[in-house]
């Protein structure tokens, strides 16, 4: 058996040094997870290949100080390009026949895929426990509302003869309804969903947000550009969820172009690797892509991880619960929604939808 072959073809990074920490064996997935190859590697220190911080550089340090291993579960390493990648650590010593420490061998796995799945986790947590408090609250609140909306109604038929007080009951009346509105999405948010997915035409879909949004867009000196594949199947969805969540989306990208700008929709079949086929019941369904992408703020990195929070919101009169909602609409489709955002540049939000059979 060769035994470096073996090494070699893991899927996992694996680097070993000898004892003055110099690189002596440096594996593909290593090339691949670092960004360097094997040959500009091997016979440099460690320290020099990495960031001198690194908690690779001193967990070698110290397994060839001391003989013993090593590990770490949440160690990230720094890459060249700029990026962070969340890694667990595993180091042990490499002994001489004469029990010398002859050096150490580290295993680095990447295990970003598997924090952005805590991650979607957590979120579905929230989610449910915000929702579950939301529907207790919306109910206790709606009773009394729809009281007070009787009531002054009442009071501004008494008032008909006195025109001065009109405006008072106006507003009441007008932050009564708005109080609802807010009700409503919260309730939205918490209420079990019952799908009723049929299949649909997702331009028509797209269509029809289009319609509903055609005045905000103008006001703000948006263009809406269509990208669609004439040759897209339909997808399987529930009409009127599927168009809150466009309607969400769109809304946003308008929301952050004030200045006018372009807002794309595009369609297509996925081909993406991780979601482009996925399990939604009975097997793997192929996924069509629906993108909205606009040219307006972007997100700032420090909001990206918190935009799915419900009640996440930058904007005055923000509930920040539309991507909340989206994400759970989203979810019980059994899809995926993607942002990538570049601040100052714009943001692209692809839901993946899987196509009727
Ligand atoms: N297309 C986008 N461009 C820039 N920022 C966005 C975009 N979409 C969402 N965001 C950011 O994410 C936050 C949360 O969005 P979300 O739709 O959940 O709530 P909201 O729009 O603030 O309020 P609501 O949708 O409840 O009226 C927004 O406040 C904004 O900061
Ligand atoms: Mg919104």
């Amino acid at each position: 058996m060769n035994y470096q072959a073996v090494l070699a073809s893991l899927p996992d990074a694996v680097i070993a040094v000898d004892a003055t920490l110099r690189v002596v064996f440096w594996n593909a997935a290593a090339e691949e997870l670092l960004g360097r190859s094997a040959r500009r590697s091997e016979g440099r220190l460690v320290k020099e290949l990495l960031p001198p911080n690194a908690s690779i550089v001193s967990r070698f340090a110290e397994t060839v100080a001391s003989g013993e291993g090593r590990s770490e579960a949440d160690a990230s390493v720094d890459l060249p390009d700029g990026r962070s990648v969340p890694v667990s650590l595993l180091t042990a010593p490499l002994f001489n026949r004469d029990g010398t420490v002859e050096g150490a061998i580290a295993v680095l796995r990447d295990v970003s895929r598997l924090r952005q799945l805590e991650a979607e986790v957590r979120r579905g947590e929230t989610l449910a426990a915000a929702g579950h408090m939301a529907v207790g609250v919306a109910h206790e609140i709606r009773n009394p509302l729809g009281a007070i909306r009787g009531a002054v109604q009442l009071l501004a038929r008494e008032l008909r003869g006195e025109p001065r007080f009109a405006e008072y009951t106006d507003v009441v009346l007008k932050e009564v309804d708005r109080v609802n509105r807010i009700i409503e999405s919260l309730l939205d948010l918490g209420r079990p969903v019952q799908l009723r997915p049929v299949p649909l035409n997702p331009h028509q879909l797209l269509e029809r947000v289009g319609l509903l949004t055609e005045a905000a867009a103008r006001e703000a000196g948006v263009t809406v550009i269509r990208r669609y594949d004439p040759s897209l199947p339909p997808i399987f969805g529930d009409e009127d969820r599927l168009l809150q969540v466009f309607h969400n989306l769109v809304g946003n990208a308008i929301e952050a172009m004030r200045a006018g700008g372009r807002l794309t929709l595009t369609t297509r079949v996925s081909m993406n690797p991780l979601y482009g086929k996925m399990d939604v019941g009975g097997g793997q369904r192929t996924m069509v892509e629906i993108q909205v992408s606009d040219e307006g703020t972007g997100i700032p990195a420090a909001a990206r991880a918190r935009v799915f929070d419900p009640f996440f919101t930058t904007k005055d009169t923000g509930l920040g619960l539309g991507l909340a909602i989206c994400h759970r609409i989203v979810e019980e489709h059994r899809g995926a929604i993607q942002i990538d955002s570049r601040e100052g540049h714009g943001t692209t939000v692809t839901c993946f939808l899987p196509i009727a059979r």
